[in-house]
C-alpha cells in the first residue's frame, strides 16, 4: 500500500503538529447572565456550573474566567421589573448599562464585552419583538433594538449582538450609532438563529420564555439552509461586522457553507441545549464530559467558525492552556 492514512497518527507528537484544526482560547467567548438586584450570585438550575451575578458581583465571574484565560464575555440582562416594550433594555441605568460601566472601570481593554440586544428578557410577554395585535410588529421594534444598542454603546459595550431576528436590524443599529459618534463599534449579529428546542435552559435562566406562541415567526425554520445563507448576505449589506451562527451543533453545514462563502469572521454559538444535554449525559454516566466537551468544541471549529461562544468556555480554555486539546 502506497496510501496509508495511519502514518499521520502514530503518535500524540505527530497527531499535533499534523492536525488541520488549531484553537485558542482567544477565541473563545464566554455568556455571563447579570440580574438586577445586589450581592447577587447564585448558582443556574437550568444550567449546572453556571452563576447568575449581579452588576455589582459581575467582576466575580469576570476573574474566574480570566484566570483561565477567556478574556471575551457576551452579556445577557435580566431587568428588575419588565412592561409590554421591554424598556428594562433600553433604560439608561438598566441591569446591563450599570454592569459595563462596572466592570468596564475595572479591565478596560483587557476584556472584551459583547452585549446582546434583544427585547425577550426585558418585556412581560417574553417575545424578542413589541406586539401588535396577535403578532410581532418587525418595523415598531427596530427603534427599540436601536436605542438599547446605543445606550450600550454609551456605558461601555464594545461590540452589540443584536438577537431579536428582526428582518432590518443591522441597518436600523449601524445608522443609530453612526449618529451618535459610535461609528466604529462594531455589530456582531446573530444572522441565523434558528426557532430551536437547544434554547430552553437559556430562557430558564433569563426568564424569557415567550408567554404564549413561539419565535417561529421571527426565528428560522430548522429545515432551511439557503434562507440561513441569504440572511447572512442580508446582514452583511447591512453593515454586519461578524456573524453568530446557532445553534452550533445543529448547524455545522451552514457555518461550513458560510466560511467558504463570506469574508467576516463567523462565531458558532455552542447553546444552552448543548451544554445541558453533556452536562445532563454525563451526570448519568453515558458520556465522559471532558473529553466531548472538546470533541463538539473542535467540531465547530472544524466546519469553518472563528470564534465560538460556549457555556464551556472557562473549562475549554483551560484544557487549551493544558496541551490537552487544539
Ligand atoms: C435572546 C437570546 C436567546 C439566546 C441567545 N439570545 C434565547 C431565545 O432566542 O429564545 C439563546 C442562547 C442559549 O440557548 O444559550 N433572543
Ligand atoms: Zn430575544
Amino acid at each position: 500500500m502506497k496510501t496509508r492514512t495511519r502514518r499521520l497518527r502514530i503518535n500524540d507528537t505527530l497527531r499535533r503538529m499534523a492536525r488541520e484544526t488549531r484553537l485558542s482560547s482567544d477565541s473563545l467567548i464566554y455568556p455571563l447572565f447579570i440580574r438586577a438586584g445586589n450581592g447577587i450570585e447564585e448558582e443556574l438550575q437550568s444550567l449546572p456550573g453556571q452563576t447568575r451575578y449581579g452588576p455589582d458581583t459581575v467582576a466575580k465571574g469576570i476573574d474566574a474566567a480570566l484566570r483561565t484565560g477567556v478574556h471575551s464575555f457576551l452579556l445577557f440582562g435580566i431587568p428588575e421589573t419588565k412592561d409590554d416594550n421591554g424598556s428594562g433594555a433600553y433604560a439608561e441605568n438598566g441591569v446591563i448599562q450599570q454592569a459595563l460601566r462596572n466592570i468596564k472601570k475595572i479591565y478596560g481593554d483587557e476584556i472584551c464585552l459583547i452585549t446582546d440586544v434583544c427585547l425577550c428578557e426585558y418585556t412581560k410577554h417574553g417575545h424578542c419583538g413589541v406586539i401588535n395585535g396577535n403578532g410581532i410588529d418587525n418595523d415598531a421594534t427596530l427603534p427599540l433594538l436601536s436605542q438599547t444598542a446605543l445606550s450600550h454603546a454609551r456605558a461601555g459595550s464594545d461590540i452589540v449582538a443584536p438577537s431579536a431576528m428582526m428582518d432590518g436590524t443591522v441597518a436600523a443599529i449601524r445608522d443609530a450609532l453612526d449618529a451618535e459618534g459610535f461609528k466604529e463599534t462594531p455589530i456582531m449579529s446573530y444572522a441565523a438563529k434558528y426557532a430551536s428546542a437547544l434554547y430552553g435552559p437559556f430562557r430558564d435562566a433569563a426568564g424569557s420564555a415567550p408567554q404564549f406562541g413561539d419565535r417561529k415567526s421571527y426565528q428560522m425554520d430548522y429545515h432551511n439552509g439557503k434562507e440561513a445563507l441569504k440572511r447572512i448576505d442580508i446582514d452583511i449589506a447591512e453593515g454586519a461586522d461578524m456573524i453568530i451562527v446557532k445553534p452550533a451543533l445543529t448547524s455545522l453545514d451552514i457555518i461550513s457553507m458560510a466560511s467558504q462563502q463570506i469574508k467576516l469572521p463567523i462565531a458558532g454559538y455552542s447553546v444552552s441545549g448543548e451544554y445541558a444535554m453533556i452536562k445532563a449525559a454525563a451526570a448519568s454516566g453515558f458520556i465522559d464530559e471532558y473529553k466531548t466537551m472538546c470533541e463538539s468544541a473542535v467540531a465547530v471549529f472544524r466546519a469553518g467558525a472563528d470564534i465560538l461562544i460556549t457555556y464551556f468556555a472557562k473549562e475549554l480554555s483551560a484544557a487549551i492552556e493544558k496541551r490537552d486539546i487544539g
